[in-house]
């Protein structure tokens, strides 16, 4: 049992919520960020459920998007929890648009939220983990963000930055304990998915040759590989979860 405290942003999310229960079932201690309570209309509910299942969760209030929203949940988490060992970078949203369409607001959504994020929160911890010596980054990246997707100029670019941060913030942790990694999943059947329109999304699954959606669980388990201690020679490197849709 590691006992390292790990944050999760986008906890309450499909994705994050497997990520925390695999985490949990590995020993770590686990705190989710979710989204400005009033925009989580769901977040009682999860609390219940997580209390159902014996294993309750603490959440802090982080506007991913937002550099001092970050700050100040960092600040309270590590006052109240401890110090962040391992960060699950997993909070995300789309605002699908074709580019002759995409408003100026779609683009900054999706850019601060899938990618200025990353920066937002990475920096609260990453001086604390070079410091001690331990620290694990994974950031949810996307298949879309690996090969273009039609409709998501905003979504694609913020997640093939990602990955850049992973690379060049790697070769700065690495010499102190700290690695960075990324996972890029394909399609996997969350909200986030339930949104496509059906005809739209009929058609994506026919080009994924496992013939189906992912699973949540089937990302938990890669970022519970990614954050052990025995994976410290692992970083800078991208890991694509996407049943054969993108293979590069
Ligand atoms: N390739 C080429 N052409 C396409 C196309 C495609 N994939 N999809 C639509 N088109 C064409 C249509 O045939 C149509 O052509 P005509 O005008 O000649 O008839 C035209 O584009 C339609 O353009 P519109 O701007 O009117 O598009 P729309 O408003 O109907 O919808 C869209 C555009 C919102 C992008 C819609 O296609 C859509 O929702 N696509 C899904 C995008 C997607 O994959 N999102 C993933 C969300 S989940 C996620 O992001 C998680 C993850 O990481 C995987
Ligand atoms: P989801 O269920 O919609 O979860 C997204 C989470 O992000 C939610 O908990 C949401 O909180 C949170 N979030 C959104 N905006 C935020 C903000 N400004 N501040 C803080 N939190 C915010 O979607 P998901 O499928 O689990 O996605 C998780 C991650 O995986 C995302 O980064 C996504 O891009 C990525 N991904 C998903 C897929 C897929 O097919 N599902 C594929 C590849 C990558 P609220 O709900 O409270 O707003």
């Amino acid at each position: 049992m590691s006992g390292r405290v790990a944050l999760v942003t986008g906890g309450a999310g499909g994705i994050g919520t497997e990520i925390c229960k695999k985490l949990i079932s590995e020993g770590y201690r686990v705190v989710v960020t979710c989204a400005p309570v009033f925009e989580c209309p769901n977040l009682d509910e999860w609390k219940k459920q997580r209390e159902a299942e014996g294993t309750p969760i603490p959440v802090y209030e982080a506007n991913v998007a937002d550099f001092t929203s970050c700050k100040n949940a960092v600040e309270q988490i590590e006052k109240e929890v401890g110090p962040i060992d391992i960060l699950v970078n997993a909070a995300g949203i789309t605002r699908d648009s074709t580019l002759k369409k995409m408003t100026e607001q779609q683009w900054n959504e999706v850019i601060d939220t899938n990618l200025n994020s990353v920066f937002n929160m990475t920096k609260q911890v990453f001086t604390g983990m070079t410091d001690r010596g331990f620290g694990r980054i994974v950031n949810i990246s996307s298949v879309n963000g690996r090969k273009g997707q039609f409709g998501q100029a905003n979504y694609s670019a913020a997640k093939a930055g990602m990955h850049g941060f992973t690379m060049a913030v790697a070769q700065e942790g690495i010499t102190k304990g700290v690695t960075v990694n990324t996972i890029s999943p394909g399609y996997i059947g969350t909200e986030m998915v339930k949104k496509i329109p059906e005809d739209v999304l009929k058609k994506i699954i026919a080009q994924i040759p496992a013939g189906r959606l992912g699973r949540p669980d089937e990302i938990a388990r890669v970022v519970a590989f990614l954050v052990h201690e025995d994976a410290g020679f692992i970083t800078g490197a991208n890991i694509d979860i996407n049943g054969g849709q993108f293979i590069h």
